[in-house]
C-alpha cells in the first residue's frame, strides 16, 4: 500500500473510523481504498482467538490451543533461547490462525508478589524481564507476526487496575519500570506497545504525551504503534495528541465522534491525526504483506515444545540428602488433587482453552504410583476423610509426593491477592503427611511466591509454577530423574508477606499508590537491609553440582564507553547431566548514590556432562554499571570501583572481581547557598577560597567553627562538611557580597 495516497483518499470520517476498533479484536476495514481489517488475541502464554463473542478477562469460549508454560515459569528458565522458541511457536500459530498480532509479552516488574498478574509477567528483575521479553518479541516476529508488548507502565497491581495512579519518582520509574521495555524496544523493535489502563505520576497512560511520546518514540525510537488496553481509553482527542493510536475494543462510536468533534472546533489538527493514522496504515500494510498462507497449526507438535519447556522451567527448591530424584522402581503414593487435575495456568484474559494437557496421574501409567485426593482444591477446609486416606497411602509406601499449590481463585487477573499463605487444607496435608513419611516431596503449582511454613518439615520441594500443558509430563520426568533440574527463582520468595517491599505503599481508597521503596524492589530491597527471605533470586537446585574457577577480566579498568569482558570457568562436578544458569551481578563498592547491593547484569545457562569443563564469557557495557541520572535525564555511570559477582544465585556467590570504571560524562552541578561546604571544598574555586580563609584566619584569630576546639577537630572537620555555604554568613566568615561572587565562581567553573 502506499501509505501516503491512501492517506490522502481518506476521508475525514474515514480517518476517525480507523482510531477504534471494528469489534472485540478487529480493525476496521476501508473497502473502498482496499484497506483490510486485521485481528489480534492474547498472549502471553498461548492463542486466545475468540471466533464467536469476545471478552477481555477469558470468560467466552476460544478456539482449542496450546498453553505454554506461564511468563513467570518462563522467566524461570533463565533460558533467553527457549522464550524465542516459544515465541516462535505463538507466532507461528498465528500465522495458521489469520491472526496479526499477540498481545504478548507482558513486561511489567513484580513489585509485590501479591499482584493478581504475577503469574503474566517475568520477574522482579529489569535485566531478566527485558532479555526474556527481547527473545519472545524476536520469536513471535520472526514468523511475520506483530508482538505488542504490554502494559506500558507502572502497571503493577490489579486493584484498582482502570482508574489507579502509580506515584513514581523519575529515577526509579526509569531504572525499574521502565528499563526493560526500553531494552525491549530498542532491541528487538516490537510493531506495537499497550498503553495500561493506569494512570501515572496523575496522567493516564492513555494520554500520557511524557511516556507516550517523548520517552517511547522520541527517546527510545519506537516506530510501531500504540494499542489502549481493552477500555483504557479516556477521551480519545488526548489520547492521539499524546501519541495513541488504536482505541481497542471497538464498537462505540464515541471515539470517532470525539475526534471529529476536535477538528471541527480545531483543538485537533488534521496532521496530528495523520500521525495516528499513518502509523494505523503501516501496521495494516505490514500484516497484510506478512501474512502466510498454507501454516498449519500442529497441536500435537506445540504441545511437545510446550512439555519440553515446562521442565526447563521448573526449579528445585529443596533436596536434602538428594532424596529426589526418585527411585522408579519403589511404590509411590501421589497425594493432591492437583496430581489429577494440575494447576497449570492463570486465569484471566490469558486463558487458554487448552486442546490436551497432561496430568502427573496420567504420565506413570507404567509405574508403580497409587493416587490419594487428599484435599478438595476449592476448599480451604480439611476433609478428614480424605487427610486419612493420604496418611495410611503414605505410609504404605516408599515415598509421598504431594502436589499443593494455589487455587485457581487465589490468582487472576483483575484481583490482587491478599496473603501470600496456601489454604489451610493444603498446609495440613503436607504437614500430616510428612510425620507419616519422612520422604515427602512436595510439587507446587502456583503462580506467585508463597509462604512455606512447612518447608522445614519435608526434605523436598519442587516448584512447578503454573507450566502449561505438559505440566504432568514434564513433572514426572523431574521426579524421576529423566530430566535434571535447571530452573532459577525469577523473583523472591519472602519469609512472611510484613517482609514485603511494597508492604506499607498499598493503594488507597482511590488507586493512588506512592512507590515509596523506589529501586528496591525485590532482591533489591532484602539484600540492602540484610533480610534473610525464603528462597533467594537466582535459587534453583540441580542433581548435579558445579564448581567454579578462574574469573578474568580482559581489563582492570575501563571507561564507559568500552565494554568488559568477564570470563569463568565451570565445571561438572557431579554424576549426572546438568545445566547450570551462571549469574552475573555487579556491585558498586562505594557509591555517592543510592544504589542496590548488587544487581544482576549478565547470565548464561549452558549444559555440562559429568566431569566437562566449560569458559563462559560475558560482555558487559556502560548499562551494567549505570544507574538513571534525573539529573542528565539518561543513565549515567558513576566513577568508581565496581565489583563482579559470579554466582550460582544472588545469595550464592563463588567469585568475585573488582574492576575501576571512569565515567566521560559529567553531571552539571548548580550550586546555591545552601550547597555543603563538603561539596563545595571539592572545587578548585572551593580550595582556594578554603586556603583564603585559612590565611585570613590566621590574621584574625579563629572563627565560631575553630572555636569547637583542639580536641574535636575531628568532628569540627565533619560539621564544616555539612554547613551550608549561607552558614559563613551567620559566623561572620563571609558578606553577603563575597557569598554572591563565590557562586558566580563556582558556576563559571562548574
Ligand atoms: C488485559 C490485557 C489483554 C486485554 C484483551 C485486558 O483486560 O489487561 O492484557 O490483552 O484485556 O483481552
Amino acid at each position: 500500500m502506499d501509505i501516503e495516497q491512501t492517506l490522502e483518499q481518506m476521508t475525514l470520517a474515514g480517518k476517525a473510523d480507523l482510531c477504534s476498533g471494528a469489534d472485540f479484536w478487529r480493525t476496521k476495514p476501508i473497502e473502498r481504498l482496499g484497506i483490510e481489517s486485521i485481528m489480534m488475541s492474547d498472549g502471553p502464554s498461548g492463542l486466545r482467538k475468540q471466533a464467536g463473542d469476545g471478552d477481555h478477562m477469558g470468560i467466552n469460549e476460544s478456539i482449542p490451543a496450546v498453553c505454554f508454560p506461564a511468563p513467570v515459569a518462563i522467566a524461570s528458565s533463565f533460558d533467553p533461547a527457549l522464550a524465542r522458541t516459544v515465541g516462535e511457536t505463538m507466532g507461528r500459530e498465528c500465522q495458521a490462525e489469520g491472526l496479526a498480532m499477540l498481545l504478548s509479552p507482558g513486561m511489567n516488574i513484580k513489585r509485590t508478589p501479591l499482584c493478581g498478574r504475577s503469574f503474566e509477567y517475568y520477574s522482579e528483575d529489569p535485566y531478566l524481564t527485558g532479555q526474556m521479553g527481547v527473545a519472545t518479541v524476536q520469536g513471535i516476529q520472526s514468523q511475520g507476526a506483530a508482538s505488542c508488548v504490554k502494559h506500558f507502565a507502572a502497571n503493577n497491581q490489579e486493584k484498582m487496575r482502570m482508574a489507579g495512579d502509580s506515584v513514581v519518582d523519575e529515577r526509579t520509574l526509569h531504572e525499574i519500570y521502565l528499563s526493560a521495555f526500553e531494552t525491549v524496544v530498542k532491541e528487538a523493535r516490537p510493531r506495537s506497545v499497550m498503553c495500561a489502563y493506569n494512570r501515572v505520576n496523575g496522567t493516564f497512560m492513555a494520554e500520557n504525551r511524557e511516556l507516550l511520546t517523548d520517552v517511547l518514540r522520541d527517546k527510545w525510537g519506537f516506530d510501531g504503534f500504540v494499542v489502549t488496553d481493552w477500555g483504557a481509553v479516556k477521551n480519545q482527542v488526548k489520547g492521539i495528541q499524546a501519541g495513541l493510536d488504536l482505541e481497542m475494543p471497538g464498537g462505540s462510536k464515541a471515539g470517532r465522534n470525539r475526534i471529529l468533534a476536535a477538528l471541527e472546533d480545531e483543538s485537533l489538527t488534521e496532521a496530528e491525526l495523520d500521525d495516528t493514522v499513518r502509523r494505523l496504515l503501516t501496521m495494516i500494510d505490514q500484516s497484510v504483506r506478512q501474512q502466510k498462507t498454507g501454516v498449519a497449526f500442529d497441536r500435537e507438535a506445540d504441545y511437545a515444545i510446550a512439555r519440553d519447556a515446562a521442565r526447563e522451567c521448573a526449579v528445585l527448591l529443596k533436596n536434602d540428602n538428594d532424596i529426589l530424584p526418585l527411585d522408579d522402581k519403589g511404590k509411590i503414593a501421589f497425594i493432591g488433587s492437583f496430581a489429577e487435575r494440575p494447576r497449570y495456568q492463570g486465569s484471566g484474559s490469558s486463558h487458554i482453552n487448552s486442546a490436551r494437557v497432561s496430568s502427573a496421574l496420567s504420565a506413570v501409567q507404567d509405574l508403580d504410583v497409587h493416587f490419594a485426593q487428599g484435599y478438595t482444591a476449592a476448599e480451604s477446609k480439611t476433609d478428614q476423610m480424605l487427610l486419612a486416606e493420604a496418611v495410611e497411602l503414605a505410609r504404605q509406601s516408599e515415598a509421598a509426593v504431594i502436589f499443593v499449590g494455589l487455587p485457581d481463585r487465589f490468582e487472576t487477573e483483575g484481583v490482587d491477592r491478599k496473603t501470600l499463605d496456601m489454604p489451610d487444607n493444603q498446609i495440613t496435608l503436607i504437614e500430616t503427611v510428612a510425620k507419616a513419611q519422612p520422604k515427602t516431596v512436595v510439587v507446587l503449582h502456583h503462580g506467585a511466591p508463597i509462604t512455606m511454613p512447612w518447608a522445614d518439615k519435608v526434605p523436598a520441594i519442587l516448584e512447578m509454577y503454573l507450566s502449561g500443558d505438559g505440566v504432568g509430563e514434564a513433572t514426572v520426568d523431574l521426579l524421576f530423574g529423566r530430566s535434571n533440574p535447571s530452573g532459577r527463582l525469577a523473583e523472591t520468595f519472602p519469609l512472611s508477606l510484613t517482609d514485603t517491599p511494597a508492604f506499607l505503599n498499598t493503594p488507597d481508597a482511590k488507586g493512588r499508590v506512592e512507590y515509596r521503596e523506589g529501586i528496591f524492589v525485590g532482591y533489591r530491597y532484602y539484600d540492602i537491609r540484610e533480610m534473610d527471605v525464603l528462597y533467594p533470586f537466582g535459587h534453583g537446585l540441580s542433581y548435579t553440582h558445579f564448581e567454579y574457577t578462574s574469573l578474568k577480566f580482559d581489563k582492570a579498568r575501563l571507561d564507559d564507553t568500552q565494554t568488559l569482558s568477564v570470563s569463568v570457568t565451570v565445571k561438572n562436578i557431579g554424576h549426572r547431566t546438568g545445566k547450570e544458569v551462571v549469574q552475573l551481578y555487579v556491585k558498586p563498592v562505594d557509591s555517592q548514590v543510592s544504589r542496590p547491593v548488587r544487581e544482576l547484569k549478565g547470565f548464561a545457562k549452558i549444559e555440562l556432562q559429568p566431569g566437562e569443563t566449560r569458559q563462559v564469557t560475558f560482555r558487559i557495557d556502560k548499562m551494567a554499571f549505570a544507574y538513571y541520572e534525573p539529573l542528565l535525564r539518561d543513565w549515567h555511570v558513576e566513577s568508581g570501583d565496581y565489583t563482579i559477582e559470579i554466582g550460582s544465585s544472588s545469595r550464592d556467590i563463588r567469585l568475585d572481581g573488582t574492576v575501576s570504571v571512569t565515567s566521560t560524562v559529567r553531571i552539571p552541578v548548580v550550586f546555591t547557598r545552601y550547597s555543603m561546604m563538603g561539596e563545595i571544598l571539592k572545587t578548585p574555586v572551593g580550595q582556594r577560597m578554603a586556603e583564603q580563609m585559612q590565611a585570613q584566619r590566621g590574621d584574625e584569630g579563629s572563627s565560631d567553627v575553630d572555636a569547637l576546639g583542639e580536641g574535636a577537630s575531628g568532628m569540627a572537620e565533619a560539621m564544616k562538611q555539612e554547613l551550608p555555604l549561607e552558614a559563613l554568613i551567620s559566623y561572620g566568615v563571609m558578606t553577603e557580597e563575597q557569598l554572591d561572587g563565590l557562586l558566580a565562581a563556582l558556576q563559571q567553573n562548574s
